[in-house]
């Protein structure tokens, strides 16, 4: 398995790509909560499956997405879904030029066109934010087709072969819908769960390597506290964002660990009752 991943990276390093292109490769660091989801996404990347990828807000989809374009040295174009989206910010749309003194009309290929034709990586996020009929203009994208009659152009695409799709969703967050079953299918699906325990540590380290030892293990502690909490049913999801931890280190290295993660964390829950509960968990470990 890890000869199979590795033989597709050598191969698609090998690509070339232009300034502005190369511009568009991500940086890594995305740290797998155990040992085999990120080896397992890879195969499923390696295999061209299109890659769901479910987790609450800050757990890192988004990173290993950028991860995944780090490890294959692969451009990434990402749309960001709302209702707002149409088939023109996916596909492209015309538009008039002048070429020689002439009025043209050309055809600016939008973010799906270009990763399919260009063997890039194509980041949907929020996926489930699109109003339901945008998206089945690309169910012959995802399935085993991989291709696309341009409905602007008439231009029928069939994807370069490392192109690759990456979708991600917060589940069950207000202004998302369930997916459409039909979308759905066409993936294969992983949860991405907010790190823990030594992983968490790590990301920490990797991030603040000058923090004093002491803070560390204050935000550990209580980052392990919320955790134990939101596994409770006392607090929703987001209390143990790693998103707001991350912020909340950030913070505390110049204010009071208790302000920091009043801030970065409490204040952003919607219901007062957990944000006190927050607090109360902090005030067990600082002054
Ligand atoms: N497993 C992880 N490995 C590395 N960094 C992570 C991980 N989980 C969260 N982070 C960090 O937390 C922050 C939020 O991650 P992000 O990918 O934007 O979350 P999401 O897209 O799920 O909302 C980023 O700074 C990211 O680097
Ligand atoms: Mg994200």
């Amino acid at each position: 398995m890890q000869q199979m991943i590795e033989q597709e990276a050598q191969k698609r390093k090998e690509e070339k790509y232009p300034d502005d292109m190369q511009l568009l490769i991500q940086e890594g660091g995305y740290i797998s909560p155990n040992e085999y989801l990120w080896e397992d996404i890879l195969v499923g990347v390696v295999l061209k499956k299109p890659i769901l990828l479910k987790g609450p807000s800050g757990s890192g989809k988004t990173k290993l997405a950028q991860s995944i374009s780090a490890y294959f040295n692969q451009p990434m174009h990402s749309v960001n879904c709302s209702v707002d989206l149409d088939a023109e910010s996916l596909l492209g749309f015309k538009t008039i030029v002048q070429q020689d003194g002439q009025s043209v009309i050309e055809f600016i290929e939008g973010p799906v066109v270009q990763a399919m034709k260009k063997g890039h990586i194509l980041y949907i996020d929020e996926i489930n934010m699109a109003k339901p009929e945008t998206l089945p203009i690309l169910h012959s994208v995802l399935d085993h087709r991989r291709m696309l009659t341009n409905p602007f152009t008439g231009e029928v695409i069939y994807a370069h072969e490392n192109f690759t799709v990456i979708s991600a969703i917060n589940e069950g967050y207000v202004g998302t819908t369930p997916m459409n079953e039909a979308l759905k299918n066409r993936f294969i699906s992983f949860s991405v769960p907010y790190l823990s325990g030594e992983e968490l540590r790590e990301i920490i380290e990797v991030e603040f390597p000058n923090v004093s030892n002491g803070l560390v293990d204050t935000i550990m502690n209580i980052s392990h506290d919320l955790r134990k909490q939101v596994i409770n049913g006392l607090l929703s999801d987001e209390a143990a964002s790693i998103r707001s931890l991350l912020d909340a280190m950030s913070l505390a290295q110049y204010i009071s660990v208790k302000r920091a993660i009043r801030y970065a964390l409490a204040e952003k829950l919607e219901d007062e009752i957990e944000q006190n509960l927050v607090m109360e968990l902090v005030d067990t470990w600082v002054k």
